[in-house]
């Protein structure tokens, strides 16, 4: 099924869910765990479309994991770590699928191997941005050639020293991918980040004994050449990003009022809830521990009238990937709404200024872009319309919400992707009482 029908909703939302694992710690858990020397516990790992291609890549690397697949939207890996130098020749180029992190991180750790790797992926893949990671990698001595700056990327045996290197754009990927080259650098790697992009790698690689440490803006990743990485034993935290689908939904039905138990609460991942704070979202965080060196909590969120705010800053970096739902809630705050900053949403799983006004306006509502952001005017009503995620897990994700407070149904065409970051979303809205339904 592809298609996803919302009406729109008269009653709250009410409820308490948890969201599936992180991500972005999923990905890592699995890369690290296959480096590591012995076996892994993950839990709560997500199996969504992007971490089972990293999953399926590092089993087609010689890995062994065994996967209990306790429920659809959480699996427990068993991972049988390699080493840093035990990874085998894969049978033919890996597929990336749709998920930017898996190549990007990947290409830092093929990069380090005595043997030759091919990294492609979907069509959307190889039209994401591959300089930023292979050029830096070539500093560090790998031999790696992208097509045109895209995958497919092919990357051949070379030895890798450290390098300092300053990114130009605050990414967590680009970060990640050198600090993973560097576990095969000996000496000091120094990266400077112009924003406090996510530092999940950072984490686990202290996990698993690695000497890795920030001082301002600078990471520093120090390398004795004769690493041997711990196994991890982890419970991956629930996923903001997803979270943020549920919570934005809450704020803008109206006297709805909802929980969502065990989010990941890593300062470098909250912007939502601070952007949502500003435009006057009431929730409030409770029952903060650490799960898997994350900080993990309970949000509750009531619906309130929200207001226009003026987005920018170190904040957006921290909410990079929730602006399509953000500017859900935007088209329901009083006042106008100014996003800056934040011209590498261009660069995402598609364009996601131009894709995301291309479809807000066949429910007829402006946004007006700039090439680093764009403003909305609200409160808006939008129409009903059949409107496109383009294959965009968050945006599709967007549009459902949107759809429960338009005028009448909206259909969203291409919404299985929701499942690329999200596996679930739909009956997990469902059980909040919200009125979307698969159809054929
Ligand atoms: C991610 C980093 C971010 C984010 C992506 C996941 C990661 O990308 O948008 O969804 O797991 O490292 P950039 O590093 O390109 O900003």
């Amino acid at each position: 099924m592809n298609q996803l029908l919302i009406r729109p909703q008269k009653t709250p939302l009410r409820g308490t869910i948890s969201v599936p694992g992180d991500k972005s710690i999923s990905h890592r858990a699995v890369m690290l765990g296959a480096l590591a020397t012995g076996v892994s516990h993950i839990r709560n790992w997500l199996p969504a479309g992007d971490t089972i291609a990293t999953l399926a890549g590092f089993q087609a690397l010689g890995v062994p994991i065994t996967i209990d697949k306790h429920s659809p939207t959480a699996w427990d890996l068993t991972i049988e770590g390699q080493g840093l130098h035990g990874l085998r020749a894969p049978d033919g180029p890996i597929d990336c699928r749709n998920a930017g992190t898996f190549m990007r991180l990947a290409a830092g750790i093929m990069a380090g191997q005595r043997f030759p790797v091919v990294l492609d992926g979907s069509e959307q893949l190889r039209k994401r941005p591959m300089r930023r990671i292979a050029e830096p990698l070539a500093e560090m001595g790998a031999q790696i050639t992208t097509t045109n700056g895209r995958a497919p990327l092919s990357i051949t045996p070379a030895a890798l020293h450290p390098i300092e290197f300053r990114m130009n754009v605050a990414s967590a990927q680009v970060k990640s991918a050198l600090l993973l080259a560097a576990l095969y650098a000996p000496g000091e790697t120094r990266i400077y980040q112009p924003g406090p992009a996510r530092d999940h790698t950072e984490r686990m690689l202290k996990a698993v004994g690695v000497d890795v440490s920030l001082d301002g803006d600078w990471v520093t990743l120090r390398n004795p050449g004769d690493l041997v990485l711990r196994p991890l034993d982890l419970t991956v935290p629930g996923d903001i990003s997803s979270a943020a689908f549920p919570l934005v939904a809450a704020a803008i039905v109206p006297h709805s009022e909802i929980t969502i138990t065990n989010v990941g609460y890593n300062d470098t991942r909250t912007g939502i809830l601070d952007m949502l704070a500003q435009m006057g979202a009431q929730f409030t965080v409770s029952n903060q521990r650490v799960t898997g060196g994350e900080p993990a909590v309970d949000l509750t969120v009531r619906f309130d009238e929200l207001h226009s705010a003026d987005i920018g800053g170190p904040v957006v970096v921290r909410g990079i990937d929730e602006f399509p739902i953000l500017t859900v809630a935007a088209t329901q705050a009083a006042g106008k709404t100014t996003v800056r900053d934040a011209a590498e949403l261009r660069v995402k799983e598609v364009d996601r200024i131009s894709v995301l006004a291309g479809e807000l306006a066949k429910m007829n509502v402006t946004m007006t872009e700039r090439q680093d952001g764009y403003t909305v005017h609200g409160p808006i009503h939008p129409y009903s319309a059949v409107v496109d995620s383009h294959d965009d897990h968050r945006l599709g994700m967007a549009l459902a919400v949107m759809g429960l407070v338009t005028r009448g149904e909206t259909l969203i065409q291409k919404a299985a992707c929701v499942a690329d970051s999200f596996p679930g979303f739909v009956e997990t809205m469902q059980s909040l009482g919200a009125n979307m339904a698969w159809v054929d």
